[in-house]
């Protein structure tokens, strides 16, 4: 099966290139990329006015398999990946029992290659059973399969105990994905600290909350070497300080989550729990760090945290709401509404930031779209205009802020390895 794609914008970050060209695919690969290819092909797709860019990577996805089942499978949190225009997604641990050895890793491993629509990258637990306690068999997960470790959802509160993990995780070059949050001063918050908090008589997370964790686990990043990778940065003192890292010469890079861009706490009009994430919605002036941080390029990812729940568990308000809203098929979009669209950020550093630098860091041949590589790519209308709408949505969570929002950019067509796994 070989498909021409003609006429798109390739913007494709491993070779500079951001011109209308031709890509031809075929073997699962990318044979030809050329301003006019001639070739015959099986299927010949019109991409005129489209982004072609490689394939999305989602280094932060919550599939909720296995245990957790009827918030998200394995083959539904698939589906909504690929609808969202990723090819690579990376599941995090905090699944039922914990991804914290060689069996569940294995167990992912094998479901996700049964469903087979997209590259699963497993994330490993740091703990076993994200208890705090006692470190996992790091190198014993790597040979199973994990991309990385982490303990998202929580932090490793002892410090001695995350120093060790990360000396280990240096020793066998695993990147680390830090869930940055000091367990002792949330206190019981549901909300960012601030005046919306206040109003609607909620407990807040002040930024401090963010910040602690997140200087101490850079600290401890140039102590050990590790590569450390910084999940859903939310507040304007995370961008300093990854800025500050990154001048410093420590081995950090940092993600940005859509909702994070998009909305502050000022955007929460009632007590609904389909505003409530952790990290929760910030002040204007965090948000505005975050875009700037996205347009100079201190954030080097743009990562969904796409975290599925039941609509009856998210009817609880802010008090009794699980945290955590859906992201993989709305993430396309409100990248291109509040940042391409907006000269925040260029067409090129999207696929940068959901691509070619999360391929980087989890050190894979992916987020290119050069000759002789693998054919991840994705094709993207950026002017179709629509509102999201829940009823479209293919993951079993239906929780986002963000229905009846009007947007622009549509994700047309998703192909992995030379297929079609996607298309309107
Ligand atoms: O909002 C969140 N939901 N933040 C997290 O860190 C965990 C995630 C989840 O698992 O639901
Ligand atoms: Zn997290
Ligand atoms: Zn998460």
């Amino acid at each position: 099966m070989s498909i021409l794609i003609k006429a798109g914008r390739v913007l494709d970050p491993s070779t500079n290139t951001d011109e209308i060209r031709d890509i031809l695919i075929s073997d699962g690969k990318i044979q030809k990329s050329a301003v006019n290819i001639t070739d015959s092909a099986d299927e010949v797709i019109d991409a005129s006015g489209c982004f072609v860019m490689p394939g999305l990577i989602d280094l932060h996805v919550h599939l909720r398999d296995p245990g957790l089942e009827y918030k998200e499978d394995i083959e539904s949190g698939s589906r909504a990946a690929v609808k969202g225009g990723f090819t690579t997604i990376c599941p995090m641990p905090n699944t039922k029992p914990v991804t914290d050895c060689k069996e569940v890793v294995c167990y992912v491993k094998e479901k996700a290659e049964k469903v087979g629509l997209l590259n699963i990258l497993p994330v490993g637990a740091v703990t076993k059973g994200q208890a705090g306690n006692e470190l996992t068999d790091i190198e014993e997960m790597k040979t199973a399969g994990i991309c990385a470790i982490s303990e998202d959802g929580k932090s490793v509160m002892n410090a001695q105990i995350y120093r060790a993990a990360m000396k280990e995780a240096a020793r066998l070059n695993v990147p680390v994905f830090a869930h940055c949050e000091d367990i002792t001063l949330v206190a019981g918050g549901t909300m960012n600290l601030g005046e919306k908090s206040k109003q609607l008589g909620q407990k807040g997370i002040s930024n401090s909350v963010e910040d602690v964790i997140t200087a101490r686990d850079i600290l401890l990043a140039k102590e050990t070497g590790a590569m450390l990778h910084l999940c859903h940065c939310s507040t304007k003192d995370s961008a300093k300080m990854v800025k500050a890292a990154k001048e410093d010469g420590v081995r950090v890079t940092a993600e940005v989550c859509p909702h994070h861009f998009t909305l502050c706490e000022e955007d929460i009009r009632e007590n609904d729990g389909n505003y409530k994430m952790n990290p929760p919605l910030r002040s204007r002036e965090d948000m505005e760090a975050l875009r700037q941080g996205l347009h100079d390029n201190v954030f080097d990812v743009i990562s969904t945290d796409h975290a599925p729940h039941s609509s009856e568990e998210k009817m609880g308000g802010f008090e009794k709401s699980p945290f955590g809203i859906v992201g993989s098929e709305t993430a396309v979009a409100l990248t291109i509404t509040e940042l391409v669209d907006t000269g925040i950020i260029t067409p090129m550093q999207m696929a940068e930031k959901m691509s070619w630098n999360p391929a980087r860091i989890l050190g894979i041949d992916k987020g290119s779209l050069a000759e002789g590589k693998t054919a991840d790519i994705v094709i993207i209308d950026p002017c179709a205009e629509y509102c999201i709408d829940i009823s479209t949505f293919v993951s079993k969570g239906k929780n986002t802020p963000f229905h009846g929002r009007k947007v622009r950019g549509k994700v047309l067509r998703t192909i992995v390895a030379g297929k079609t796994v996607y298309q309107v």
